[in-house]
């Protein structure tokens, strides 16, 4: 399902074209002489897209507008906002689309590819949890990236994630997410969004073979189950998937190909929700209570404890209280 030139369909085509002018009014004609294809068949194509519940208006005279808020996630939808030639797939259910890009990895996959889905039925968070995923209001996706770095460096790509996401997000709401260490990021002392980042390494070289950064965020979901209730929440706004999808990759891979510049631990640090802050954690069985005082270059927390003594946390997880 590789979406890009020579291989994209009509429709993936007139998608993209209206995507790219969402909102606006494009007349039949220059749809079909963009793709120089006949006008009834440009008809024909509008109307299987309102059947699959493309919110399309169409008004002679004027053409065919997609609504701005239309949000039916796509490849051809993600790759209208890329400004690369990226391969992109998308699924209406999939188990996890890091399991997905696992897989495509493990069969060969070597070029930086999107996996995205509009529900996962087995949605996978960090240390063994599973990650809610709801249909249509949620966006849920794995980039897959091959940056030339070790195993250890590969995990200043989660820092990086958790930076775009925000950024994103920021421009899209005006609203100012927050990072709470390692990578989930909050608005409102709420948790919106998780990341899990997974590597394939090369065991001869000890390069990493792919990186997969999985993002999942809560766009408009308002119900959760009751054990996520108190602590998730969503953006809240109708921010369109398809462009948060390729905009955070955009600025991801950004970020990738920097390395092994690391300006963007600075945001990271800017956008800490823990940094100052009292925190809780258990180590080999040991409760602690400690202030958080830097994130280092490696993304480690170095943190004194109420015993003052200093401790780097490299994972794991840890408490704060949200007021
Ligand atoms: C966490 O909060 O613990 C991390 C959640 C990561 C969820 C995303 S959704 C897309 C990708 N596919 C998965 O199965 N997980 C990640």
């Amino acid at each position: 399902m590789v979406l890009k030139g020579d291989y994209m369909t009509l429709r993936d085509n007139i998608i993209s074209m209206l995507e790219k002018n969402k909102g606006e009014y494009i007349s039949g004609q220059s749809i079909a002489d963009a793709f120089s294809v006949s006008r009834s068949a440009v008809s024909k194509c509008i109307n299987n897209l309102k059947n699959e519940g493309y919110d399309i208006q169409s008004v002679n005279n004027l053409g065919h507008c997609l609504k701005a808020t239309s949000d039916i996630l796509s490849s051809a939808g993600i790759s209208a906002h890329l400004e690369d030639d990226i391969d992109v797939y998308v699924f209406k259910t999939i188990d996890s689309t890091n399991s997905e890009a696992k897989r495509a990895v493990a069969n060969g996959l070597n070029v930086d590819t999107i996996f995205a889905s509009d529900e996962q039925t087995s949605g996978r968070g960090r240390r063994g949890r599973s990650f809610y995923s709801p249909k249509t209001s949620g966006l849920y996706f794995s980039c897959v990236l091959h940056p030339n770095v070790s195993l250890a460096e590969s995990t200043l790509l989660t820092s990086a994630a958790a930076v775009a996401v925000c950024e994103v997000i920021e421009e899209a709401t005006k609203k100012h997410p927050k990072i709470k260490w390692v990578n989930d990021i909050f608005i409102d002392n709420k948790k919106v969004c998780g990341i899990l980042t997974e590597a394939v390494s090369d065991f001869e070289s000890g390069k990493v073979q792919a990186v997969i950064v999985g993002i999942g965020i809560n766009v408009t979901t308002e119900q959760f189950p009751d054990e996520l209730n108190k602590i998730a929440s969503s953006v809240g706004e109708n921010i369109n998937r398809n462009y948060l999808a390729a905009k955070i990759f955009t600025k991801l891979k950004a970020f990738c190909d920097s390395l092994p510049s690391i300006d963007f631990m600075n945001e990271y640090r800017n956008r800490s929700l823990v940094l100052g802050q009292t925190i809780y954690f258990n180590r080999n069985g040991i409760d602690y209570t400690a202030k958080a005082e830097a994130i280092l270059d490696d993304g480690g927390l170095s943190v004194i404890t109420d015993k003052n003594e200093r401790m780097i946390l490299q994972s794991g997880e840890i408490s704060i209280k949200l007021n």
